[in-house]
């Protein structure tokens, strides 16, 4: 489901600052060739992300879902020289793709690529970190953010992708009514309402791409 209409998108995208042109092959190449391709950020997306952490100057960053890479790059051209991305993800042949095209790039250096699930991975980190991005495995998304909001650092920023699932979260509506059988729809509604009713976290829900829930810690 397109939220934006496609021609302000892209007037969008124009006029925005966007990923170099290494973050371009990734996209073009992960189109292209890799099944799931519709999973990745996209320009619009990693150009907010970019925003976020530029404005916050942040140096740590936890990113749950490498795919092929190009996320993680995007966020790596926007962190400082000796800023550091830790990315998980499970999937071998998708993070050797990843990590091919990051030897390409200036920023690649920064990126540290962790194999294997989220939940094994995370307790092993040693925080803080200034931005989290949660963008793997839905089924797991509410234990992701309960276990990273304690990291976080003081000002720190959460940014839980596909929060809108498409507009399936939002409870009747068509699309909730014919997914009703999605159970990424549930997992994500669990989070977005733990969000919602947690009155320690400060969040808020943009309909950018497919949602985007930023989150930080009140102060
Ligand atoms: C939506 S994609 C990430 C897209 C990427 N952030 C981008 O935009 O370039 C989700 C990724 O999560 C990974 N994943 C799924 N379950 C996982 C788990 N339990 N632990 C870590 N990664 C997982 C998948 O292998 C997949 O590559």
């Amino acid at each position: 489901m397109q939220m934006v209409d496609k021609k302000i998108e892209e007037y969008c995208i124009a006029k925005s600052n966007l990923p170099s042109a290494d973050c371009d092959r990734i996209e073009d190449y992960t189109r292209a060739n890799v099944h799931g391709s519709q999973m990745l950020i996209g320009k619009m997306e990693a150009s907010f992300i970019g925003f976020l952490l530029r404005s916050i100057s942040a140096k740590r960053v936890l990113e749950l879902g490498t795919f092929t890479g190009y996320s993680a790059l995007t966020m790596a051209e926007n962190i400082p020289e000796d800023g550091e991305i830790f990315t998980v993800d499970i999937n071998e042949s998708t993070v050797a793709l990843a990590k091919e095209f990051w030897s390409k790039s200036q920023h690649g250096h920064k990126i540290k690529s962790l194999l294997g699930n989220g939940l094994d991975i995370i307790p092993t980190l040693k925080a803080p970190f200034d931005f989290v991005f949660i963008d793997a495995d839905k089924r797991n998304y509410i234990d992701y953010l309960k276990l990273t909001v304690p990291m976080l650092s003081p000002r720190g920023i959460i940014v839980i992708d596909n929060a809108l699932w498409s507009g399936r979260v939002v409870p009747g509506t068509e699309l909730s009514g014919s997914d009703l059988h999605d159970r990424n729809t549930e997992f994500i509604r669990l989070v977005n309402d733990y969000i919602a009713s947690e009155p320690t976290l400060y969040g808020t829900l943009l309909p950018i791409r497919d949602g985007m829930f930023l989150v930080t810690k009140k102060i």
